[in-house]
């Protein structure tokens, strides 16, 4: 960009989800507040920035945005996700690849950078599930599954095709205190928290010998800030970079957070042990190491002692 010329906005789809509600906080500090425009299908209660109320599926409403708001890059977060998506596996395949379509048309017509995020969700019970390899068998056995992978082979076709600068990561489960997550089978690494400060008492429906690859929000946020400033030519995998951080059973995030709560928890795995059965344990990341210097921070200790204290302190208000 020269000096003096305005800079093109940032949208960000999803704003008001789990990964969209501190991304937008972390890319208005970095590029201004007046740079950025969340779009959710829901109002948020307060928006420091400004806001669009759309459902994604609708391109003409997603053009006339891009359009008013001169914007430049869009991080697409819009999803449904897999335990939502396996009670409604129709709109779970609508939402997700028809607003990841838009996209990627807007994206061509107006050379947009766009990320996009794909998941653990894009492997499936034929895949090796230690140390799982940046390109192995993709056969999930989740609605959500098969739009992250019909997702990721889109992206892949835009860059080939059309020279889309689209950029993806396959993100582990997240665990984040700031906003509450919605219908994701990794999210009783999330309510485990809430129940054990609220209750003291949590019923988790995951086995306690349940392994699967996780994230802390912070680092998450970072993955995606990173992958964006790299150089273009850095970036060699357009599908989307496997990512890992920590690898734990439920039974050993108890134990850590036992150390700051006394609290009870029963196991009684529903439909989602089978989901989760499906997904890696471990998670190999070493093209994003090389590619673009990808490095977690957090481990199980530092996430758990962060995500409680900051949780106790929102709770408590
Ligand atoms: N956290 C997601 C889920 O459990 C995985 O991408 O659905």
């Amino acid at each position: 960009m020269k000096r003096g010329e305005k800079m093109q906005k940032i949208l960000i789809t999803g704003s008001n989800g789990q990964i969209g509600s501190e991304l937008i906080e972390e890319l208005a500090k970095k590029y201004g507040a007046k740079n950025v425009v969340g779009l959710d299908i829901v109002e948020p209660k307060e928006s420091k920035y400004e806001f669009v109320k759309l459902d994604a599926t609708d391109f003409e409403g997603l053009k006339k945005v891009v359009e008013k708001y001169d914007i430049g890059q869009i991080y697409h977060l819009v999803s449904l996700l897999s335990a939502t998506g396996e009670k409604n596996p129709d709109l779970a395949w609508h939402v997700n690849m028809s607003s990841l379509k838009h996209v990627l048309d807007l994206a061509k017509e107006k050379q947009l950078m766009v990320f996009w995020p794909s998941s653990i969700a894009a492997f499936g019970p034929t895949t090796p599930r230690e140390n799982t390899p940046q390109r192995t068998i993709l056969e999930p056995n989740t609605m959500y599954g098969v739009t992250k992978v019909s997702g990721e082979l889109l992206c892949n076709y835009y860059f080939i095709k059309y020279g889309v600068d689209v950029r993806s990561v396959r993100f582990p489960g997240l665990i984040s205190w700031k906003t509450p997550p919605g219908g994701g089978t990794t999210d009783y690494a999330v309510a485990i928290f809430y129940e054990a400060i609220e209750k003291g008492y949590y019923k988790c429906f995951v086995r306690e010998d349940t392994v699967l690859p996780m994230m802390y929000m912070p680092d998450a946020i970072r993955a995606i800030v990173e992958l964006m400033q790299a150089k273009k030519e850095k970036i060699k995998i357009r599908t989307s970079y496997n990512l890992a951080a920590i690898s734990f059973k439920a039974k050993d995030l108890e134990l850590e957070l036992k150390k700051y709560i006394d609290f009870k928890v029963d196991y009684e795995p529903d439909y989602r042990q089978k989901i989760a059965d499906s997904w890696p344990k471990t998670i190999d990341d070493s093209a994003a190491r090389k590619d673009w210097g990808w490095a977690h921070k957090y481990d199980l200790a530092a996430m758990t002692k962060d995500m409680y204290q900051n949780l106790v302190k929102k709770l408590k208000k």
